[in-house]
Order: C-alpha cells, then structure tokens, then sequence
C-alpha cells in the first residue's frame, strides 16, 4: 500500500506541475482527490491491513493528501500569475502613437475686441463690474432721469415683463451706473460691458440683442476735459496713435452737457468712403457729465462730486475692427465666419 501511495505521489505531483489552465488543474484535484479520485480508491483497501499498518497508513494518506493540495494551490496560483501577466502584455498602450488632435475652437471676434477694450480700462485703474440683463425700469429709466411718457419707455421700444412696466430687459448699460453709484464707495472708477435688448427688427445694422459697454468715473473735481482726454487715449490705443477724434454736442436724460464721439474714418482718412457712408467720420459712442440730478439721486452731493460716463456699442466697434459688413454674422455662430479670425 505504501508503494501505491508513493507511485501516486510522484505520478500526481508530476501532473500538477505540468498542468497547463486551471481547468485541467481542477481535473487533478479530482482524479486524484476527490470522492471517487484514486487516493481515496487506495483508502478503500485498508480493511486489509493489519492493526498496527493502519494507523500509519492513514497518516501517510494524510500526509500525501495534505501535500497534494497545496501542491494544486500553488500551480493556481502560478496559473493565475501567468495569465495576468499575459493580459497585461496584450493590453500595453502605446505612449509614443500620435493621438487625435482635439479641434480647438477659439474666442469669438467680438469677445476678442472686448478683451482688448478691457485691458486699456484695466491699464488706466477702472474696475470691471458686472450687472443684470432682467432690470427695474426705475433703474433703466426713471433714475437716470428719464420720466414716464419718454418715448424709449415705449412698449414699441421695451421689452417688459409686466403690464405695469416695472421689470424690463434692460435697454441699455446705463443702470449699471446707479447700481455702482449706489454700491461702491467713491471715487469710483468703472467700466460695465454687457448684452442690452431693444425691439428693433434684425438687418445688417440692427439687433434685438446687442452689447455695450458702459464706463463711468465719480471723483471730487472731474470734469469734461478728464472726460476727452480718457477717451481720446482710449481711442488711440484701440485705433492707433494719432487717431482724429470729435465732439459733438447731444442729448441725453442723464448726462449734462452730453456729446457724440466720432473717430475721423481709418479707411479714408476723412474724405468719405462706403465705411463712413460718405461722412468721413465714424461715432462711436455716447457720454457726457453724469447729471446733478443723477448723482444725488444716488445719495452723492453733486457739489462735492462730480463725474463722467459713456457707452459704446460693442458689435460697431468689432465691426469696424474686423471689416464684417452684416451685424448678423456675428450672432448666427457660423464656423465659416468664425474661422476665418
Ligand atoms: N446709454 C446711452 C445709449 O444707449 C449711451 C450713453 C451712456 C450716453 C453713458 C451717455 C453716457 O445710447
């Protein structure tokens, strides 16, 4: 019996160690050690023995059985270790391909000019402040001094909310002057750019929606030539030293004196040209000396202080800056358009 054990000993171990796949491993563990396997075949023949035999043929089964499993147990886990690391040779990525190149886009033309404009304010110490399109018409109108009955409190003109008129899309930057007048502790210097909407019909110079950007400085002693020589420095860094500016006297509720600010036409130099329709000069913008009335609506003394504002319309000045002729293009985000800055 014990030449049994030991045949089956070499025989089994010989197995285990050249089994190939677990499969074929469970199939040992079988043959060998299960309830039907061969040591327990060997077992069956004990009544045989003699009683002193037994005992010691039972150790030696369980010695042998003992040896056998963890023998099994440790081709597993060679198994095991192998057809991992087989994966992961298969699965390698390899670093040095060349990828996809993502398709970036970029920043639109218009936010392009703005960043510009944003960086030369930023220069001369404004600050840039940000507000909300949805508005009280107290602050689009009534605080910058423009009274019920003016014609651009229109319904034909506003978009309202409400039958009472009180909340509307703001119709242009201007609020944005209460708000940091009521707000910001003085002196105050700031510029505010931002979406304003107003019921116009779309063509190639008009838009429901469009951009400006309102600018605004309150200090002791401010005065209309503080307000020229900014923007005529703001001007000269957007269009180029020397750039001709004027002045034109105008009207605004919420500034007084008001004026227009022209630029003489970069394409022909003032002699009259399709860009400026013949007039040789370009406008491009509104401002003026914030109103007495204003200011103290705010709750600033307009003895001790005073100040000046402007607003610009953002899509002209891109307009001007990138030679687009239809104001549509910049608002119908077609990459045809947009590639080509
Ligand atoms: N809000 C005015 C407009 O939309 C422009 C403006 C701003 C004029 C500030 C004077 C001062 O036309």
């Amino acid at each position: 019996m014990r030449e049994m054990m030991l045949k089956l000993q070499e025989a089994a171990l010989k197995a285990i160690r050249e089994s190939e796949d677990a499969e074929s491993l469970e199939a040992l563990r079988v043959r060998y050690l299960g309830k039907k396997g061969e040591l327990t075949g060997i077992l069956r023949q004990m009544g045989k023995l003699s009683a002193e035999e037994r005992p010691q043929m039972g150790q030696l089964a369980n010695q042998l059985r003992a040896e056998l499993e963890a023998s099994i147990e440790e081709r597993r886990r060679e198994l095991n270790e192998a057809k991992l690391a087989r994966k992961m040779l298969q699965e390698t990525v390899d670093v040095t391909l060349p990828g996809e190149t993502p398709r970036l886009g970029h920043k639109h033309p218009m936010y392009n000019a703005l960043d510009q404009i944003k960086d030369i304010f930023i220069a001369l110490g404004f600050t840039i402040v940000d507000g909300p399109e949805v508005e009280l018409s107290d602050y689009n109108f009534t605080k910058l001094n423009i009274d019920e009955g003016h014609p651009s409190r229109e319904w034909t003109d506003t978009f309202y909310f409400d039958r009472e008129s009180r909340v509307c899309l703001r119709t242009q930057t201007s609020p944005m002057q209460v708000h940091a007048m009521e707000t910001q502790p003085l002196p105050i210097r700031m510029i505010a750019p931002g979406r304003v909407y107003r019921k116009d019909e779309v063509d190639a110079t008009h838009s429901p929606m469009f951009h400006q950007i309102e600018g605004m400085v309150i200090d002791k002693g401010v005065t209309m030539s503080d307000l020229k020589a900014t923007l005529n420095l703001v001007v000269e860094r957007l269009y180029g030293t020397g750039t001709v500016t004027r002045f034109r006297p105008h009207h605004f509720p919420f500034t007084e004196p008001s004026c227009e600010m022209d630029i003489q036409c970069h394409k022909c130099g003032g002699k009259g040209c399709p860009t400026c329709k013949g007039e040789g000069w370009i406008e491009i913008l509104g401002a003026g000396m914030v109103h007495p009335k204003v200011l103290a609506g705010c709750g600033i003394d307009p003895d001790v202080y005073s100040g000046w504002a402007f607003g610009m319309g953002l899509e002209r000045l891109a307009m001007g800056e990138y030679k687009i002729t239809d104001l549509r293009l910049i608002f119908e985000n077609d990459v045809r358009f947009l590639e080509q800055f």
